[in-house]
């Protein structure tokens, strides 16, 4: 049986846990407003027309922040649609649906308060640019007294609502985005945005829009371009990558390999250009879209009709993007030092942990497991463990470690969330403390009998404690959590 072996030791500190990282993503795409978290008439909906199943779905994953509206939506939004009285249908040119405008800002706000999750706002910078988003801003954050602040009264919302997460656009590298730019346009146009929004309110926290995904013709050039423009305007850096099997598990098994790597290179150079201006701020990474995502499958909407919420890449999830999921988890968790955002793309219907029918049940997708169990212990410290094991050989990566882990402390409380990526051996794991150490339950989900079974309840497993190591077989393509005590570990907060 191949042996994994792994240190953990509350020295070897990585960062805080911060809870941004288990953010998701509400786009107007497809049925993820529209009868994904807001149906008003389902059974299950309030007075605002929320989806009360979907809410308690939400909470139950232990999401934080939630970004909104778009995605390639926003490129072409009109803020001022989704406020007030009067609602007009548009054509949403991004997906090709006629967009009714029932739900906007304020509803969403009220949605996110009934979540109990933080907004993350975009700014369209596709057809539009510093005005509106300034116009927006206002609308949302300043007291009163004001046309914007005023309006944002009428419409019975008195407190502002000092919104701090900003997205300047989205993907902009993108020849597909509503208003693509170069970098150097998009760059002079972000910083520009940056400064005068902050004189509008000087407490917000803003995202440059780094590239669409890792294999972009522009990737990194972008980045180092768009960041000398903005550098000392901005906060934080998109990423964003979606990844599919496509007929290749062992390697689709090693997703979050490409991942590491992504956010290691977004990082270096996010820190040249820091260097290159002589700055000591650094900019950290907002990873807010990335998933699972069977875009083979999608032919694209060029062609089709604009139509009212239609079925958009509502994928069916399996046990296999489960571990995925679960791995993707892990990675942005060691990265917690530089990742301080990330958003799982989307919450409902879209390639989404939550699916629902119109006017029938809500229910929970593979994906949701790896999620809601991470969100919710994964609590204090994050600890680096460098697993020694062996190497699987993929066709997509070159050589790839197969157990990828890391270490969460709280106290007493350990958890260590592990997977083996190997689609076809078990792997037994020793995991060394610094003291005694006492199991408290494990749960894990396998896919390597059936990776395509599209559910993936997590498991029972059996983890054995022998003084200061658990020991525990991982199946294989497995995601594990493993949570345990040890008394003796340092307080984190006294590290
Ligand atoms: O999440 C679906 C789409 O993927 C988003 O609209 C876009 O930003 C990305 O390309």
């Amino acid at each position: 049986m191949p042996q994994a072996h792994l240190t953990l030791d509350p020295s070897f500190r990585i960062a805080p846990v911060n809870r941004r990282l288990f953010g998701s993503f509400v786009e107007h795409m497809g049925r993820c407003v529209y009868t994904g978290i807001y149906e008003p008439g389902h059974p299950a909906a309030d007075d605002n027309g929320f989806r009360t199943d979907v809410l308690e779905l939400t909470r139950e994953m232990g999401v934080s922040v939630v970004r909104y509206p778009g995605g390639n939506f926003v490129s072409g939004y009109r803020w001022e649609d989704g406020v007030g009285p009067d609602r007009p249908s548009r054509l949403d040119l991004a997906w090709r649906q006629i967009e009714t405008n029932a739900f906007g800002l304020n509803e969403f706000m009220t949605w996110t308060r009934a979540a109990g999750v933080e907004p993350m706002m975009a700014v369209n910078l596709g057809t539009r640019g510093i005005q509106e988003a300034c116009d927006l801003l206002e609308y949302a954050n300043h007291p009163s007294g004001t046309q914007w602040s005023d309006l944002r009264v009428k419409h019975g919302v008195t407190n502002p609502y000092g919104i701090k997460l900003w997205c300047l656009g989205n993907e902009m590298d993108g020849p597909w985005q509503i208003g693509h730019k170069s970098a150097h346009e998009y760059g002079r146009l972000a910083n520009e945005t940056a400064k005068a929004m902050r004189l509008v309110d000087p407490d917000i926290e803003l995202v440059l829009c780094g590239s669409s995904n890792s294999g972009m013709p522009t990737f990194g050039a972008w980045e180092a371009t768009v960041l000398e423009h903005a550098y000392d305007a901005v906060d934080y850096l998109s990423l964003h990558n979606y990844y599919e099997e496509n007929g290749d598990l062992p390697g689709f098994l090693c997703s979050a390999v490409d991942m590491d790597r992504y956010i290691s290179a977004i990082v270096a150079t996010a820190d040249h250009i820091g260097a290159k201006l002589r700055r000591k701020k650094k900019i950290n990474l907002s990873f807010d879209e990335w998933n699972v995502w069977y875009q083979s499958r999608f032919t694209g909407r060029e062609r089709s009709p604009f139509q009212e919420t239609p079925e958009l890449i509502e994928d069916t999830f399996t046990a296999a993007d489960a571990v995925v999921v679960g791995d993707f988890l892990i990675t942005l968790l060691r990265h917690a030092d530089r990742v301080s955002i990330a958003c799982q793309a989307q919450l409902a219907n879209i390639i989404a942990p939550i699916r629902t029918k119109p006017g029938g049940p809500a229910w929970r997708q593979t994906i949701f497991h790896p999620f809601a169990l991470t969100a919710r212990h994964a609590r204090g410290t994050v600890l680096r463990v460098e697993p020694f094991g062996p190497l699987l050989e993929t066709k997509r990566y070159g050589e790839a470690p197969a157990l990828s882990a890391v270490a969460t402390v709280d106290g007493s409380q350990v958890a260590l969330f592990a997977v083996n990526r190997s689609p076809d051996q078990d792997l037994d794991l020793t995991a060394r403390l610094p003291a005694a150490v006492r199991p408290v339950s494990a749960s894990v989900i396998a896919a390597g009998d059936d990776p395509h079974r599209v559910e993936a309840l997590p498991q029972p497993l059996t983890v054995q404690a022998d003084g200061d190591r658990l020991t525990a077989r991982l199946p294989a393509a497995s995601w594990t959590m493993i949570l345990a005590e040890c008394e003796n570990l340092l307080d984190h907060n006294k590290l």
